[in-house]
């Protein structure tokens, strides 16, 4: 029995992640949540449409696409003015109504907008690293994607796997094509290297462009977010060791205290994060993208903390 949750639910991404979460068969219950067209989603869909704190009671799984997204010549973090209210305004509902709930969050700037919830929950008692995450599996599966196309067999995008560490903006985004399961052809080129590592980094900007003012990913976000919710499905659902979550997590990494949240390889299990891992052997070049994420990141989190600390 798992109970999921979307806020955000009749966006461009929350439509199709309710789609494919309804599509489920772990799922047993679905609650969506929006400020508009909820009950047509939740018609559309055939299900419940209630209002935040209800459709949250019993929540274990909650998945946030709730915001706006970016428009041509906009950066992540150009949306945080509004975005930053509103995770933090979801993120009071869930700490007083499904405070054990595994919470995903999509809105962007992940960098900052986890932090904020992970503050909210502070305040309230609740905050359990295990259980908070950040959204990057979409960096993944561009990862995964633009390398099946390089070895010129899109049939292996499924297969392949590439961590991606880091953030989720930029440079704060840091594919370990070294570690890929399906390693790079040993001719290729020092630029075509760089090209590619840009293209995972700033393969947002593509569909924002391609979009002319519509918005961001939707599609490949709500793929993304299904995959990633299914494996916490998963896991909520007594599942053991599921490895390689994807790349996200709120908890500490190997890097430090002074970088409380590092999307990183993780395994899963009932309680949440039961083991983060580390980063493992990376190349000369991995560890200069790593370098210059680093004072990025760290910005983006403390602009979320502050903002929390400056709310109450
Ligand atoms: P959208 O504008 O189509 O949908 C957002 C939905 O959130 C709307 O239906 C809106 O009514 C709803 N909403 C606004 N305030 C709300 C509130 N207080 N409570 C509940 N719902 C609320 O936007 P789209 O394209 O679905 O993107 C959503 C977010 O996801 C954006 O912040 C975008 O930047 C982010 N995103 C994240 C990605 C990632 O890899 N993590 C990839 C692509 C987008």
């Amino acid at each position: 029995m798992v109970k999921a949750v979307v806020l955000g639910a009749a966006g461009g991404i929350g439509q199709p992640l309710s789609l494919l979460l309804k599509a489920n068969p772990l799922v047993t219950e679905l609650g969506l949540y929006d400020i508009v067209n909820t009950p047509g989603v939740a018609a559309d869909l055939s299900h419940i449409s209630t209002p935040a704190k209800k459709a949250l009671t019993n929540a274990d799984i909650v998945v946030i696409p709730a915001g706006v997204p970016r428009k041509p010549g906009m950066t992540r973090d150009d949306l945080f003015k509004i975005n930053a209210g509103i995770v933090k305004g979801l993120a009071t509902g869930i700490a007083t109504t499904a405070p054990k709930a595994f919470v995903l969050v999509i809105s962007n700037p992940v960098n900052s907008t986890v932090p904020i919830v992970a503050e909210v929950f502070k305040k309230f008692g609740v905050f359990d690293p295990k259980r908070l995450f950040g959204v990057t599996t979409l960096d993944v599966v561009r990862a995964s994607t633009f390398v099946a196309e390089i070895l010129g067999d899109l049939s292996l995008s499924k297969s392949v796997a590439v961590p991606v560490v880091g953030g989720h903006s930029g440079v704060t985004i840091v594919p370990l094509l070294s570690q890929s399961s399906h390693p790079l052809p040993s001719s290729l080129s020092q630029d075509k290297y760089e090209a590619l590592v840009k293209r995972v980094q700033f393969g947002g900007d593509e569909v924002v462009k391609a979009k002319d003012g519509a918005g961001s990913a939707t599609l490949s976000m709500a793929y993304a977010g299904a995959e990633f919710a299914a494996k916490i499905i998963r896991a909520v659902n007594g599942e053991k060791g599921i490895a390689d979550a994807t790349g996200s997590s709120a908890l500490a990494s190997e890097l430090g205290e002074k970088l409380p949240y590092f999307s990183s390889n993780v395994e899963l299990g009932r309680e949440g994060v039961v083991k983060v891992h580390p980063l493992g052997k990376i190349t000369e070049a991995e560890q200069t993208l790593v370098k210059a994420a680093i004072p990025e990141l760290t910005k983006n989190i403390e602009t979320g903390v502050n903002f929390v600390a400056e709310a109450y």
